[in-house]
């Protein structure tokens, strides 16, 4: 009998050695290696299988000779999964849709293949759902489902065999944790199971120009479970968000071979599935009835476009010897560095204070555009003074207290103004040369100087 091989695989991290260790070298975690077997005749690590999917045979050619016609992108029904994937599927690419448990992964899928179907095959593979479940959700979301093919599996083998036979366009495999190879000993969702079974799979898609989508679950931090070694693999990673209390799901690009990341779609899940949000400015900007003090509203820039969100302060008398300095949705160094500015530059002293920052409806604000509006913010609440409920801010603040133009000055104004905003106060380099109808405008370029506009 053929000696079989084997090698020790860190569950965690998925890096492999030849022999057994109580501590992975690369991640430093304890007791996560794992045997494997690695010289099966269909693990992804053997080089035996290659080519069992009669694709092309490797050639070598100069990049200007590779026809880029046969690449057209196609749409999946929904613009904003559009937006995030960088306008439409891609043939041939890997897509992994990561979310916590009842984020809508399924959901968002079984939606999205039964509107393609009509146009071009497709198959939903589920290994956690049974079919008569994925029937009872489809009827009840009232979706098209005499075209959507549909197979409940978990062994990859047969789903490439499936694959092979019906041909589909777009193949879902909901999940990747739950999918295994018998080439392999280790359990399902195990780092040897998940990285083999992707690396087939996604052989597969760009063989034939299919396009795949992994469903991948997160783990309590967030991040995808299982290993890096899949993030390598695939083309796109998308991530599904949203509170279990909230409507609103958030999509958002991590990676993409194809467009840009940080796109965001907004979706809100109804009685009858995932609806796109066209207007997501629209619901982070539920304000209260009576203005308060320590409120502004903000134009930051996601992915592509305009987001008006409102950023909130609070600045109340410590007794504490270290005031505190609280950040949500907000760089913590960042609101110390600019109430150090505040203090410098305007003589505003927030020493003895605890200052609060707020981003309302759990947006995280990555950019600098939010600074001057921040401490406008932090103004009001500090002098108990209300903002004008019609203005918006956007800036950088720089260390000397100059305000500094951000990126698409005029795009943000014009979203402001969408949104029946009056007054705009923008960095001086952001001012548009003609009037923008509808908004005033009072460009800035030091930080006192837009302080002393509410004087
Ligand atoms: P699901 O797509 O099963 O989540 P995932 O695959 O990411 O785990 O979504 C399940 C959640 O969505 C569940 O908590 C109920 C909710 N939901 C609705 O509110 N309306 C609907 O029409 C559907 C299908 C689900
Ligand atoms: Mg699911």
């Amino acid at each position: 009998m053929a000696k079989t091989k084997t090698a020790f695989v860190c569950n965690d991290c998925g890096a492999d050695y030849s022999k057994w260790q109580g501590q992975c070298s690369a991640c430093h975690a304890w007791n996560t290696l794992t045997e494997v077997r690695i010289a099966g005749t269909s693990s992804a690590a053997s080089p035996k299988s290659r080519g069992g999917f009669a694709g092309t045979t490797a050639v070598v050619q100069k990049l200007a000779d590779i026809d880029l016609i046969d690449l057209p992108r196609f749409s999946s029904g929904f613009a904003e999964l559009d937006r995030v994937l960088g306008g439409g599927f891609v043939p041939g690419s890997a897509i992994l849709i990561g979310g916590h448990p009842g984020a809508g992964k399924s959901t968002l899928l079984l939606q999205t293949l039964c509107k393609l179907a009509a146009q071009a095959p497709a198959l939903y593979v589920t290994g956690e759902e049974s079919p008569q479940q994925i029937a009872m959700r489809a009827k009840r979301l009232g979706l098209a489902t005499d075209a959507l093919q549909l197979m409940a599996e978990t062994d990859v083998n047969e789903i490439l065999a499936a694959a092979q036979k019906h041909k589909p366009k777009v193949l879902v495999v909901d999940s990747i944790q739950v999918i295994h190879s018998d080439a392999l000993t280790s359990a399902p969702g195990s780092v040897a199971q998940v990285r083999d079974c992707a690396a087939l799979l996604t052989r597969y898609a760009k063989q034939t120009g299919t396009v795949l989508i992994l469903v991948g679950h997160v783990t309590k931090d967030g991040s995808l479970a299982g290993p890096k070694v899949l993030e390598h693999m695939i083309d796109c990673s998308v991530l599904l968000e949203g509170e279990q209390d909230s409507r609103y799901r958030t999509l958002r690009g991590q990676k993409n071979r194809f467009g840009a990341v940080n796109e965001l779609g907004v979706f809100a899940m109804t009685d009858v599935g995932l609806k796109e949000v066209l207007n997501p400015s629209a619901i982070f900007l539920e304000r209260a009835e009576t203005p308060a003090p320590g409120t502004v509203v903000v134009v930051v820039w996601e992915g592509t476009r305009p987001l008006l969100v409102e950023i909130q302060a609070l600045v109340d008398a410590s007794n504490l010897g270290n005031p505190r300095r609280v950040a949500v949705g907000f760089e913590q160094n960042r609101l110390a560095m600019l109430l150090a500015v505040l203090h410098r530059h305007v003589g505003l002293h927030v020493g003895d204070q605890d200052v609060f920052a707020n981003v309302v409806g759990g947006v995280r604000i990555a950019e600098t555009s939010g600074d001057l509006s921040l401490l406008l913010a932090v103004v009001s609440s500090l002098r108990n003074k209300v903002l004008p409920k019609d203005l918006v801010v956007f800036g950088e603040v720089g260390l000397t207290g100059e305000i500094r133009p951000v990126a698409s000055g005029q795009e943000r104004i014009a979203e402001a103004a969408k949104h029946g905003f009056k007054r705009a106060i923008v960095p001086k380099g952001n001012a548009p040369r003609t009037d923008i109808p509808g908004i005033k405008i009072q460009p800035v370029s030091r930080l006192d100087e837009a302080i002393a506009l509410f004087d």
